[in-house]
């Protein structure tokens, strides 16, 4: 692995086909997918990875059925608090990016105390993506965009440029990803990081996000190093620029 990536970003995906094949309860697979979420934090964290963040329920999900959306939020927080004392001792800062006005008032207590505590922390910043989707990630920037032009803070005859509006993101201050990672064998974006995906590099892998261990991130890692990213540029000009 000559090339670390930055920025490592994963579509956790196929914990329901993980339960169903063992006739299991859908929300088995979400609390086996915990496991490979600490296994990929640490690899992530040995490895010198700056930023790992996962996308852990989208703004579709909520139209999942009323008792898998209760398990899953019970089983995050859970997760998140059990967490917390490993996140400090690792030096871990921890983020959640979304529409967090859809999540309980008890989740974002406990989401804003933990942002707080570890935001002291200088290591890998841990990023899980929440009741978030891309379109509305873009809409929520339009709107401050919007709101700023009416307040005369900007003016229209300015232009816009693209880090301008990046810095309304919700994403704001994190590097875009290097390399996003699906699992489960589905090849798509899923209505994800659709701006900061722009020169992303995507690999996937058909194992299921419960199967996900330090072994499978270090071949999408390989993977990555192998690559040649161009950015729209010609080959020569990106040798001759090293
Ligand atoms: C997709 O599999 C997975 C999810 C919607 C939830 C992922 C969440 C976790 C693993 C918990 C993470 C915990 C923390 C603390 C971040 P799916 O249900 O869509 O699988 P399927 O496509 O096989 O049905």
């Amino acid at each position: 692995m000559s090339k670390i990536p930055r920025h490592v970003s994963i579509i956790m995906d196929g914990n329901g086909r993980w339960a169903r094949q063992r006739g299991l309860e859908r929300l088995e697979g979400h609390k086996a997918g915990v496991e490979s979420v600490r296994a990929a934090t640490e690899f992530a964290a040995e490895n010198g990875i700056g930023f790992l963040s996962l996308f852990a329920f989208s703004e579709e999900n909520w139209m999942r059925p009323e008792s898998e959306i209760m398990g899953l939020m019970e089983l995050m927080v859970g997760a998140i608090i059990g967490e917390t004392s490993t996140l400090m001792e690792n030096n871990i800062i921890f983020k959640v990016i979304g529409d967090k006005s859809r999540l309980s008032a008890g989740l974002n207590e406990k989401i804003d105390e933990i942002e707080r505590k570890s935001s002291v922390n200088t290591g890998l910043t841990m990023i899980i993506f929440l009741s978030y989707s891309g379109k509305w990630d873009i809409l929520q920037a339009a709107v401050k965009y919007a709101e700023m032009v009416k307040s005369g803070e900007l003016s229209l005859d300015e232009p816009v440029s693209s880090d301008f509006f990046a810095s309304l993101l919700s994403t704001a201050g994190i590097p875009d990803p290097d390399l996003l990672i699906r699992t489960s064998g589905e090849q798509r974006i899923s209505n994800y990081m659709l701006w900061q995906s722009a020169y992303t590099e995507f690999y996937f892998t058909d194992v299921l996000w419960p199967d996900f261990r330090k072994n499978d991130f270090r071949m999408a890692l390989e993977t990555y190093s192998a690559r040649e990213r161009r950015y729209g540029k010609t080959r020569d000009q990106i040798n001759n620029s090293i």
